[in-house]
């Protein structure tokens, strides 16, 4: 979708969108009788505002439709609901075969907050709900198509500002990195190998100031990486790490490490999973296309911040070499676990991670991973998990993550559990009890890596990087999540 701010004055597109807080007189920008002329016609079909409502009005002075989507009542409103605004007005303009849309910026004395967040955030909206993953489909002959331009239109030209312009772009590359988290999870299994991901993470490295190096097997087992050996030995397909680094412009002021679980299908290995539902299972390198996705996003702005991106891929499948229930694990960092269950596999690779991690002394360790199917219990699928040693960063990421519409719930990471883990012929069991706090056991589990004193956060997506349904401004399939709040994270380290 093409982006761009204008003024009004200069505006000669046929749809535009308009913005309308519950119970107000006028649209968002539209001041004046024109304004109230619209809301009046928009009330007489009972659109007056209503959160995810819009009304179509045709023949006004100016444009040839007008598309009011509602913003709820003032005073709950929050940043999120222009996302979900925009999503319902672009899929109205959608279906009315709208090539160009503009929509009306309101200026900062309309709207609580930011402008400038406001515009991102409408952004957001229009890109994060118009994304399609059609690359398997055949057309339809009747489908409309999604809407190619998106016009910011402001009434005042002073307010097309470098500020604004920057908030601009800033969404666009964070909803872009999206979508190419989205591409990823979305490809079927088979023809995303793990060393076909590491051939598109080397790709990344073309842009911006962003180093890779891929380990092969063989490299990874100099390196005593056996978490990541062990869970790739069942497939034909080798498994590899990817380390992508990023250096900044200017004078580095922290360095993050961010981890992502690569398991590129997950049949559940000699722990064979049952068959229904296993298809979503293409979706468990979601972990690390966030990291790719980052250095997406990394490769077109500018933070002051080193970031290393570890994401380990293993095909976890019940071949001839599979590893077994029973099987010892032993990770880079010399620990060894005993494998209970093969479909406990994602803790191995970020095990191994965690532990090469640390090795690069990081101020901050962040690591996501679609770990476990008891925090889809625990918290359902709108909500990830945190876990970790960082309270500063967990509360970080839950007050951004809510301005970006991706939540965040912590769980407590108790030494007194740590005696689920005890194993009887090795270091540690890699789960804990059945059915007991799956998802901190594997927390847990994951802390037995990380390096003396480094400060580390663990989220568990299994919940939200998937969407069997569409919802606001995501189509049904991947997600995305956590991509834009670690990303606005990042930058506001
Ligand atoms: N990839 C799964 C976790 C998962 C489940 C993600 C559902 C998304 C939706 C993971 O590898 C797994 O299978 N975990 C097991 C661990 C168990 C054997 C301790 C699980 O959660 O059942
Ligand atoms: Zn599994
Ligand atoms: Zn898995």
């Amino acid at each position: 979708m093409r982006i761009d701010l204008i003024a009004k004055k200069d505006w000669t597109g046929r749809v535009l969108v308009g913005l309308m807080f519950e119970g107000d007189k006028t649209p968002l920008a539209m001041a004046g009788d024109e304004g109230k002329r619209h809301a009046a016609v928009a009330a007489g079909e009972k659109f007056t505002g209503q959160l995810k409502k819009t009304s179509l009005l045709r023949a006004t002075a100016g444009s040839d439709k007008l598309i009011l989507a509602g913003l709820g009542k003032r005073k709950e409103f929050e940043l999120d609901r222009v996302r979900s605004a925009l999503a319902k007005a672009m899929k109205r303009a959608e279906d009315i075969g709208a090539e160009s849309v503009g929509l009306l910026v309101p200026d900062n004395r309309e709207v609580r907050g930011d402008i400038a967040d406001f515009v991102g955030a409408a952004v957001e909206g229009a890109v994060l709900s118009s994304y399609r993953f059609n690359k398997y489909r055949s057309p339809k002959p009747d489908e409309p198509g999604p809407v190619g331009e998106l016009l910011l239109v402001l009434a005042n030209p002073r307010g097309l500002t470098g500020a604004m312009r920057k908030a601009v772009a800033e969404a666009v590359a964070r909803s872009e990195a999206v979508c190419f988290a989205r591409d990823l999870a979305n490809e079927p299994p088979s023809p995303k190998p793990p060393e076909k991901m590491a051939e598109i993470a080397s790709g990344l490295a073309k842009k911006g100031r962003i180093a890779v190096r891929v380990m092969h097997k063989t490299e990874l087992e100099k390196l005593g990486m056996g978490g990541i050996l062990r869970v790739g030995a069942g497939s034909h397909q080798p498994p590899c790490l990817v380390h992508l680094t990023y250096t900044p412009a200017g004078k580095s002021k922290k360095t993050v490490v961010v981890v992502g679980k690569g398991i590129t299908f997950d049949s559940g290995g000699i722990s064979i999973k049952p068959a229904q539902g296993m298809e979503n299972m293409k979706d468990d390198m979601s972990g690390a296309g966030a990291v790719l996705a980052l250095f997406k996003w990394l490769g077109s702005v500018d933070v002051p911040v080193t970031v290393h991106g570890l994401a380990p891929f293993a095909e976890n499948m019940p071949g001839g070499g599979a590893q077994k229930p029973g099987d010892v694990i032993r990770h880079y960092n010399g620990k060894t676990a005993e494998v209970i269950s093969t479909d406990a596999e994602g803790r191995h690779l970020l095990a191994d991670c965690l532990a090469y991690g640390s090795t690069l002394k990081p101020d901050l360790m962040i690591d996501m991973a679609t770990l476990t199917g008891a925090c889809v219990i625990a918290l359902g699928d709108e909500y990830s998990a945190l876990l970790g040693t960082d309270q500063h960063a967990i509360d970080r990421l839950i007050s951004v993550g809510l301005k970006q519409g991706e939540f965040f719930w912590q769980l407590p990471l108790p030494d007194r559990y740590k005696s689920h883990l005890k194993s009887k012929i090795a270091d540690l069991k890699h789960i804990g009890k059945p059915r007991v706090a799956g998802t901190i056991a594997a927390g847990l589990f994951l802390q037995e890596f990380v390096g003396e004193g480094i400060p580390w956060v663990h989220i568990d997506i299994a919940g939200p990087s998937f969407t069997s349904e569409e919802r606001d401004y995501t189509p049904a399939g991947a997600t995305g999540v956590p991509v834009r709040t670690i990303a606005a994270f990042l930058r506001e380290l």
